[in-house]
Parts: C-alpha cells; structure tokens; sequence
C-alpha cells in the first residue's frame, strides 16, 4: 500500500522545481505536480456528496499519487465508460444496483465499492444491527450491544400493546424502518408513553433509548482504517422527565450537525473514547461480517458504566469529509486497492 505513495514521495521535490522553473506549464490542478494517472476511480455519487466527498484537498492529493476520479454518467451504459479500476457509488435505486451486478459480472477486475448487495443491509434498520447482535465480544476491553428493538410494520393502533407484550423499557425511540436516502428516513420520535407510539407512522423500528452522557461516538471505517470522533447526542432522560412527560416529541437531527465534540470541556469519564483494541476488533469484525469497507457506526457508552457499549447506528458511505485527515487515507486506501489488484494480477489469480 505505501509503495506508491512512496514512489511519489522521491519524485515529488523534482516535479515541484520542474513546474517552478517552467512557468508556462499550466496544469489543471493550478501547478500541482501530478503524476501520470494510474488509478482511476468512477464515482456515481449526488451532488451533495459529491461537493462534501469530493473536496479539493482530496483531489489534489489523490492526483499527486496517480489517481484519478472519473464522474459516471448514469443515463450511459456503464460498459462504455471507464475503463476503471475501481468504482465508488451510493446510489440507491433498484435499476442502478442490477447495472452495477451486471457490470461487475462482466468486469471482475474492477473493484465495486461496496457490492450493493452488502449495502442493501444498511438499508433497514432491523438488519442493520443484526450482524452486531451476533458478535460476541465480550471480555475484549468491552462489551458491544444493541439497543433492544421492536419492529412495527403495521397497524399503528396494535403498538401499545405489542410493546407492553415485548418488555421494552420506556422511553423508547422511534426510527423509520427503512433508510433510503430521503430525510423523512431520519424523522425521528422520542416516546414517553406506551399509549402515544399509536400515533406512529409504521413501518418503524422502537428502540430503548440509552443514557450516554450526551456524548456519541462516530466510528469510521474505511478499509482497514479505523477513526472514532466525538459528536453532541441527545441529552440524558431521567426519571422525573419520564414520569412527567407523555407524548411523541421530533427528535432534533443531532448526529447531522457538523459540531464536533471533541474540543468541548467534557466529564472525562463521558468524553473518554473507546478502548483502540476494542474498535480495532469491531471494526475487522464487522467489515468481515457486513462485506463492507466504506461505512462508519454510532456508538454511545451507557452512563455510568466503563465499558458498555450500543451502537444503534450503521451507515453507508457517510460523511467522511467530514473526518480530519480523510483525503490522506482515502488516498492509501485506494492506492492499496490499487496495489493488492496488481499483485492478483501478477500472480494470475
Ligand atoms: N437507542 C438510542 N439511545 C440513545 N440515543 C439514541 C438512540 N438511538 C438514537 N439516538 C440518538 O439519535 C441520533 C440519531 O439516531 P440514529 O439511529 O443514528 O439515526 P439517523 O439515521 O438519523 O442517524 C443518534 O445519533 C443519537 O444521538
Ligand atoms: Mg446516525
């Protein structure tokens, strides 16, 4: 992974002199020393990732070390663009899926970022955690759950009852089923009283809130890179407030806002991150399990415990602009993916 990085490295101060001296040399990156292109990256992504993925300090590096990004105009047949070697999506629809599963049966030695089959789990927030409620990772600087959940797919008057026969404890959080890229899909309700969930919209998934201090954890994932910032959650509900509240209430979009948490003056107990070798082993295990590279997970620690740990959320290809350092290890990620295909080539398998 680093031999290419490497190999730029050595160039890099004799192409920075060469484009000094020649001032006539103009280069799309504005004088940017670039090197041949050697990976190229088709990416099908909205505008809106576009401009918060894509951001000019990711490119510029990227082209620094030979790769290139490559927009795949989706009205096109996909085999007549490229070639690429490797191809970076979140588009949701059906169509786009089976062009992709076309192509990556015709084209197996381009790499799909991810296979949308191993998407479509994140798709819905029951199978979503699935693969985490089986982990057993207990005795490993922690343990991971996942909150308790009831899945309500119809008849929003049958709730209360459903969730008095199911045991979950109040408040409970409501979560639309189905995540599929609109805003209603994060439309979420904090719920006091069994009572009013019948005033929910299902298809929908009811979840134990846990207490966390307010504080959440975004774990990211790219590859075998592991990175965990601090973002404000949702404050802590006591006892007073549970017995003195009923009702729905909309819950704000906290995990949205960009404010992060991780220069705030925090109860160290509460801002302490999660133990590396425990993110390392979730992170691997997951991956594996999921057959996923580029997502990341919400994770809170339950107050006032050291070591218990939720996740109540799992995304595709998220804001990893967002992410400090992002364009240095997407680009070895890529240069790696890049490397290790080579190879396979070499060895012909
Ligand atoms: N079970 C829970 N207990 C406590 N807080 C929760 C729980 N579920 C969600 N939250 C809070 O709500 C936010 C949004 O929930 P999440 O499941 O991540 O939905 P979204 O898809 O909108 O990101 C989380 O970042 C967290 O602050
Ligand atoms: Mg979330």
């Amino acid at each position: 992974m680093r031999l290419h990085a490497e190999v730029f490295d050595e160039t890099e101060e004799a192409a920075e002199v060469a484009v000094m001296a020649s001032a006539a040399l103009s280069s799309p990156l504005n004088g940017v020393p670039v090197a041949a292109p050697r990976v190229v990256v088709g990416y099908a992504l909205t505008k809106k990732k576009v401009k918060s993925f894509l951001q000019p300090k990711l490119l510029l590096l990227a082209r620094k070390n030979g790769i290139i990004f490559v927009p795949i105009d989706e009205s096109l047949p996909l085999s007549e663009q490229g070639p690429f070697d490797i191809i970076l999506h979140k588009i949701t629809s059906k169509e786009w899926q089976q062009v992709l599963e076309d192509y990556q049966e015709e084209h197996p030695e381009v790499t799909v970022l991810d296979p949308p089959n191993a998407i479509k789990h994140l798709n819905n927030r029951q199978s979503m955690l699935e693969e985490v409620a089986d982990l057993n990772l207990s005795n490993f600087y922690g343990e991971v759950f996942t909150p308790r959940q009831l899945v309500i797919t119809k008849d929003p008057s049958a709730i209360p009852t459903a969730v008095a026969m199911s045991g979950l404890t109040l408040p409970l959080v409501a979560k639309p089923l189905v995540v599929d890229g609109t805003s209603k899909a994060h439309e979420l309700y904090l719920a006091y009283d069994e009572a009013s969930l019948s005033m929910l919209d299902p298809p929908l998934v009811l979840q134990e809130f846990i207490n966390h201090g307010g504080i959440l954890f975004k774990v990211y994932i790219i590859g075998e890179t592991i990175q965990v910032v601090r973002r404000f959650s949702l404050p802590d509900v006591n006892t007073y407030e549970l017995l003195n509240n009923v009702g729905v209430y909309r819950l704000p979009r906290v995990s949205c806002a960009a404010a992060s948490a991780d220069n705030a003056d925090l109860d160290p107990l509460i801002a302490e991150l999660p133990p590396r070798p425990l993110l390392e082993k979730l992170g691997r295990e997951l991956r594996g399990r999921l057959g996923l590279r580029l997502f990341n997970i919400d994770m809170i620690r339950e107050l006032g415990t050291k070591d218990r740990y939720y996740i109540i959320d799992i995304n595709y290809f998220p804001g990893f602009g967002k992410m400090p350092g992002y364009e240095h290890i997407f680009t070895d990620f890529l240069l790696g993916l890049a490397q290790s295909k080579y190879k396979r080539y070499l060895s012909g398998t």
